[in-house]
């Protein structure tokens, strides 16, 4: 299932939503190195650089950025999404992103991959109704979401100082949330090696 066989040693892989230089996710993303275990890594992939998905540049030399992109994807055990909601839905940013990493569609390097979910507005729904369309874009996806509460942070422009997430309740939910994803990226690879299917 992955490209590199790392039970042991869980690299994450962050992407935001939100492409905006003062942006509440990407912050809530940076804070999560402190949350994980020694023994687990994350990484933040910005999707700046992502152009609007063409069929007709996605042939045998898709643009750099895609390229990177799916690479990062490939690599990682595990996704960690945040993202806002726009308009009651998932911002165009990342379901584009969603729509260049899914090919080719079903055999994608995002088939099989874990993702916990994440959502964070300033406002008081926390983006929770963005949830169910990420969710279900990844599912299209052969993605793996976490089955859990959903992670939706409501008020988060307020728990946000210098650049991390501060609020201790928040953090600890989110840690919780981070363990059940490397329960599951730990889950998958024994059963993958059980089925001798694991590098
Ligand atoms: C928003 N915002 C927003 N918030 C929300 O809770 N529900 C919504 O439906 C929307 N819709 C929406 C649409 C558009 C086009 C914009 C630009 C914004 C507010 C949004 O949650 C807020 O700007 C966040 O701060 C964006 O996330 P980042 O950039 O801080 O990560």
């Amino acid at each position: 299932m992955h490209d590199r066989a790392s039970a042991t040693l869980p690299r994450l892989l962050a992407i935001s939503g939100s492409i905006r230089r003062e942006s509440n996710c990407t912050a809530v993303l940076r804070s999560l190195q402190a949350l994980l275990p020694d023994s687990a890594s994350v990484e933040l992939f910005a999707l700046d650089e992502i152009p609007l998905y063409n069929a007709d540049l996605d042939g045998a030399t898709p643009p750099p950025a895609v390229v990177k992109l799916k690479q990062a994807i490939s690599q990682a055990d595990g996704l960690v999404l945040c993202s806002p909601e726009y308009n009651y839905g998932m911002p165009g940013v990342l379901k584009n992103a969603i729509d260049w990493a899914s090919r080719p569609g079903f055999a994608s390097p995002l088939k099989g991959k874990p993702a916990l979910v994440i959502t964070a507005s300033p406002g008081t729904s926390g983006g929770v109704r963005a949830q169910a369309q990420i969710r279900d874009a990844l599912a299209a996806t052969l993605a793996r979401p976490v089955v859990r509460q959903h992670v939706a942070i409501a008020n988060v422009a307020a728990q946000i100082r210098d650049g991390r997430l501060v609020h201790e309740p928040t953090l600890d939910f989110v840690k919780a949330a981070l363990h059940d994803l490397l329960d599951e990226i730990a889950l998958l690879s024994g059963a993958a090696r059980r089925s001798g299917r694991a590098e």
